[in-house]
């Protein structure tokens, strides 16, 4: 067998990878490798739901946002290998700013961070002085300096009403996470336009189809979707929240799972017996909405075991942050712990 994987002289850029192979040779099991690197470098892989299979299998915690945040916060290795997105390492850069944070993919970024630039955020903000900022973690570092909370889908409803009824509170970058915020605190929220390109894509007329074709079924929905496809779940929860829903739901129950379907893998392991259906979603052209890959978060799979490897073995691409930045985007991420 040819070792492709033989020791290189630089720094490999991302977008080098993945490894090419001919087709004839046997791929490498990067497993083993990955496991040595992370004795040798005393790192801790922490894995997103929506993370491939294969990089589930190989990291030590798998959570949601809020999860990863208090493992990063809390971990007594010397490297975070953070395999999710942008944000979500750059999160774990500031509450870990001694510790290197290495991500596979630099590229790994996010729609709704990407809908808020700090400028026109921090405009937003000067036009309404007297309101209180909360500011979902899918968001950059330069935002979260801007905010006054974090929260994630974990804890939103608790972080908005840990701030007084009389105090006005700008929600961002989410709207679709806002709206259901709003509703279930009862606050008026001025909200950032911002949305998850996977999750508002969801279909409800298709969704609600699949619905009366499996009667009984358990419709697990993700907050960042729209009000009409919230509206047909039995459970809307953050991704640990569903995955929590499987664990204690029937165990051959069919599970209809509308937010990306990373997260099956941890349910299939839950719930072997269960039966899972990926949500479909509306694709250019398709006026119902009846794509079944579309729920895929292409951002989130730009990470993939290849990256991971060699992210480790060069120690790159690493998050790296300015202190100044880091001290102010920490305080509300500090404040979205405390209240957990
Ligand atoms: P969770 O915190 O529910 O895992 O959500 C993360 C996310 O980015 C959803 O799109």
């Amino acid at each position: 067998m040819v070792d492709s994987l033989a020791p290189r002289q630089a720094i490999i850029a991302p977008m080098i990878l993945p490894l090419s192979r001919p087709a004839h040779q046997t791929p490498v099991d990067l497993v083993p490798r990955i496991q040595q690197l992370k004795r040798e470098l005393n790192a801790v892989i922490l894995a997103h739901y929506y993370q491939a299979d294969e990089i589930q299998d190989v990291a030590d915690f798998i959570g949601d946002s809020l999860q990863l945040a208090r493992e990063a916060a809390h971990t007594t290795a010397d490297t975070i290998v953070f395999c999710g997105v942008h944000f979500m390492a750059e999160t774990a850069k500031i509450l870990s700013p001694a510790k290197q944070v290495l991500l596979p993919d630099l590229a790994a970024g996010c729609s709704l961070a990407d809908s808020a630039p700090a400028a026109e955020f921090a405009a937003f903000k000067a036009a309404h002085p007297d309101h209180v900022v909360v500011t979902y973690v899918n968001s950059s570092a330069a935002v979260k300096a801007l905010s006054d909370y974090c929260c994630t889908s974990s804890n939103a409803v608790a972080v908005v009403n840990s701030i007084p009824r009389s105090t006005p509170i700008i929600f961002a970058p989410d709207r679709f996470l806002g709206d259901y915020v709003a509703r279930l605190t009862g606050r008026e929220l001025v909200l950032w336009e911002g949305s998850c390109e996977i999750h508002e894509l969801f279909s409800a007329q298709a969704i609600a189809e699949l619905k009366q074709a499996h009667p009984g079924c358990v419709t697990l929905v993700h907050p960042e979707c729209p009000l009409a496809v919230r509206d047909l779940g039995d459970v809307v929860g953050s991704t640990k929240a569903l995955l929590e829903a499987v664990k204690h739901g029937p165990a051959t129950a069919t599970y209809l799972v509308v937010t990306e379907p990373g997260i099956i893998h941890q349910m299939r392991k839950a719930r072997p017996q269960a039966t899972f259906l990926m949500a479909p979603a509306f694709v250019k052209g398709d006026a119902k909405g009846s794509c079944t890959s579309c729920n895929t978060c292409p951002h989130m799979r730009r990470n993939t075991l290849e990256k991971l490897y060699w992210c480790m073995r060069n120690r790159a691409p690493e998050i790296r942050l300015d202190p100044e930045l880091i001290a102010r985007a920490r305080l509300p991420i500090e404040r979205m712990l405390a209240i957990g």
